[in-house]
């Protein structure tokens, strides 16, 4: 029998410090990816720009891992945790860390960019931060 690793996903909103642009997304969201893709994190990021919504799985040693440095980073305050529960599956399991955003933010094409128009942007975030059991 294999012994099935123990995930956990965490999920939180924070708020921006400075308004940010495509280029830095786009640099930020590389470098998370490169180092989720390490620490086997999978996720999404909602960023509406003057709030993000963040939901971080892996195994507890990697989420905690990353929320210690999420709570250092000056890009973000008020980091308030929405939900942090042990999970059997994970919900973003094909993406390192998926963004939705408003569609004039993704320049860059990123691959794994979900555009939300500005009109259902409030609802979204919304959802986003919907604890699911
Ligand atoms: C809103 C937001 C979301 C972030 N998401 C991630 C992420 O998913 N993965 C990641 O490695 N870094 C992410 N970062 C960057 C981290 O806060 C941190 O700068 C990075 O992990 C490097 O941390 P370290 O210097 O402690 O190694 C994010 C930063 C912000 C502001």
């Amino acid at each position: 029998m294999f012994k099935l690793a123990v995930l956990e996903r965490l999920l939180y909103r924070s708020k921006a410090t400075n308004t940010l642009g495509s280029l830095h997304l786009f640099n930020m969201l590389s470098e998370a990816r490169a180092k989720n893709a390490r620490l086997g994190i999978t996720g999404h990021l909602l960023y509406t720009e003057e709030v993000f919504v963040q939901c971080i799985e892996g195994i507890p040693e990697a989420v905690e891992s990353l929320w210690k440095s999420l709570q250092r980073d000056h890009r973000h305050f008020d980091l308030e945790v929405l939900a942090r529960d042990r999970i059997d599956t994970r919900r973003f399991a094909d993406w390192s860390m998926a963004f939705s955003s408003y569609p004039s933010l993704n320049r860059f094409n990123m691959p794994g960019f979900f555009a939300v128009e500005k009109e259902g942007m409030n609802a979204e975030a919304e959802r986003c931060a919907q604890v699911e059991a």
